[in-house]
């Protein structure tokens, strides 16, 4: 309890990940995991050959996302993901690539079990949501 009696909000996702540098670790292992692993190359195909935009735009969103700093907005305003993911075809197929691939980021990076599984959770949702195209 703080000194006005309301209850403490206790640490953020992005705090228990340990700030920028967690977030921008596991960014980067989620985007070295879709490079190397050819159960993710379906989702591979649809970036650039250069993943370094992919990583700091991934990297910003996540940070404010997570309850840290906004800095993806600050760059590019409202996120829009679902608009700004249209030019990709995204079904069934390219949803769980995604998930996967972050699950097993989260899992490498040793983030705790219980918070890796209520960030999944939520990323399933926005994950869900970007299907634009059937199967
Ligand atoms: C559902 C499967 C998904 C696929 C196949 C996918 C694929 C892509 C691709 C191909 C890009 C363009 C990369 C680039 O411009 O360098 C992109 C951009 C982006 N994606 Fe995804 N994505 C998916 C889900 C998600 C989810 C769940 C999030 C957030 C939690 C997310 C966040 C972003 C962001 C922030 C950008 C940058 C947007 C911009 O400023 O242009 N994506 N995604």
């Amino acid at each position: 309890m703080s000194d006005d009696d309301t209850p403490a909000a206790g640490p953020t996702p992005f705090e228990r990940l340990g700030g920028e540098p967690g977030v921008r670790a596991l960014v980067d292992r989620f985007y070295d995991l879709m490079d190397l692993e050819p159960a993710y190359a379906g989702i591979r195909a649809l970036h650039p050959a250069d993943l370094d935009g992919s990583r700091d735009k991934l990297f910003w969103f996540l940070c404010g996302w997570l309850g840290g700093p906004n800095h993806y907005i600050e760059r590019f305003g409202h996120p829009r993901l679902r608009a700004r993911h249209l030019p990709y075809a995204i079904g069934i197929a390219e949803r769980d690539q995604w998930m996967a691939c972050m699950v097993q980021a989260m899992d490498e990076q040793g983030i705790d079990n219980a918070l890796a599984q209520r960030l999944a959770e939520a990323l399933y949702g926005t994950a869900d949501w970007m299907r634009n195209k059937g199967g």
